[in-house]
């Protein structure tokens, strides 16, 4: 079936229900069985975020860490979501994400997942596996998420800004609240050294430092060039234009409404906030973000 066909038989948007405690959407419980018995390798490498939160960024910048000098074909002809598969996804257009990981021929295998930290298959944790978090702060997160929701039809219809950031504030969104969310993760690296906790804003601010450190996590070292090539290809312009990685191959998405590489920006909140649904938000976070060792920055 042709993308356009798939574009004109679109299945209504999926309702929300609650999933263990948690807002889910049944695109992403459907092989909830199979994702839990999961088997990973020792050496599978897990990217977990809260959507949203800069996932094919950092992606990208693995795949391109493992694979951009050994296998560069895959960079032109593989688009991002099957080298990096989406573990608990099941759309019914580019096979379930559980078949997708299953099949990866690479070694290792980069998965991605948005999962809250107790729903990760236990197989991961007892491999000891490499886990990467990004985090992105509460309010740019939101605002790509109300975006997304827009034009992506296999989310639920997020409604107006006002009513989607009050469905925000109240977990009572897709893999629920995004305070849990962070603070659940970020309390894991207590209990599970293997854990590289990231935040968009400083990848944002200085992508070379957070190279770095993230090289350092993985183990590898990289040549000067090497480094300096990855850090100009996921630039935000570049990743924007490369069809490989932009999602414009996806058939769920209308690019009329939004794209995918919408702003690429710390604090475009601003544009979308106003001074009372700012001040009311701030009021909230206070209320949910206690532990003081967690601190978000929402202007770099
Ligand atoms: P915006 O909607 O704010 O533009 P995910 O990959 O988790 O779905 O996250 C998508 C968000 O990350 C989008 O945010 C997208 O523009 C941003 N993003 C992706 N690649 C980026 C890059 N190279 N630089 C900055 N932001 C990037």
């Amino acid at each position: 079936m042709s993308d356009d066909q798939l574009k004109m038989e679109l299945p209504p948007r999926p309702e929300l229900f609650d999933f263990h405690g948690i807002s889910m959407t049944k695109y992403v419980t459907a092989t909830w069985e199979r994702v839990q018995n999961f088997k990973a390798r020792p050496d599978d490498i897990l990217i977990a975020t809260y959507p949203k939160a800069g996932t094919t960024w950092v992606s990208y910048i693995l795949d391109l860490l493992y694979f951009g000098q050994t296998s560069p074909d895959r960079l032109t002809s593989i688009p991002i979501n099957k080298r990096v598969p989406y573990l608990e996804t099941t759309d019914g257009y580019i096979d379930t994400g559980i078949d997708l990981v299953e099949n990866l021929p690479t070694s290792p295998r980069i998965i991605k997942t948005h999962l809250p930290v107790q729903f990760i298959p236990k197989s991961f944790w007892e491999q000891t596996c490499k886990v990467i978090y990004l985090a992105r702060n509460a309010k740019d997160n939101v605002v790509s998420n109300f975006h997304f929701g827009r034009m992506i039809m296999i989310r639920p219809d997020p409604g107006d800004w006002n009513s989607y950031l009050h469905k925000f504030m109240a977990g009572k969104v897709i893999y629920g609240s995004w305070y849990d969310h962070v603070n659940g993760w970020w309390k894991k690296k207590e209990t599970y050294s293997n854990l590289h906790y990231m935040f968009y804003e400083d990848i944002t601010e200085d992508g070379a430092r957070e190279l770095d450190k993230l090289c350092s996590f993985l183990g590898l070292s990289p040549s000067l060039e090497e480094k300096k090539q990855i850090t100009d290809e996921v630039q935000f312009d570049n990743m924007k234009h490369n069809n490989m990685v932009n999602y414009s191959t996806s058939p769920w998405m209308d690019f009329n409404i939004s794209a995918f590489m919408r702003k690429g920006k710390v604090g475009d909140w601003k544009n979308h906030f106003t001074v009372a649904q700012n001040e009311e938000f701030d009021e909230d976070y206070k209320r949910k973000m206690k532990d003081p060792t967690l601190q978000f920055r929402t202007e770099i």
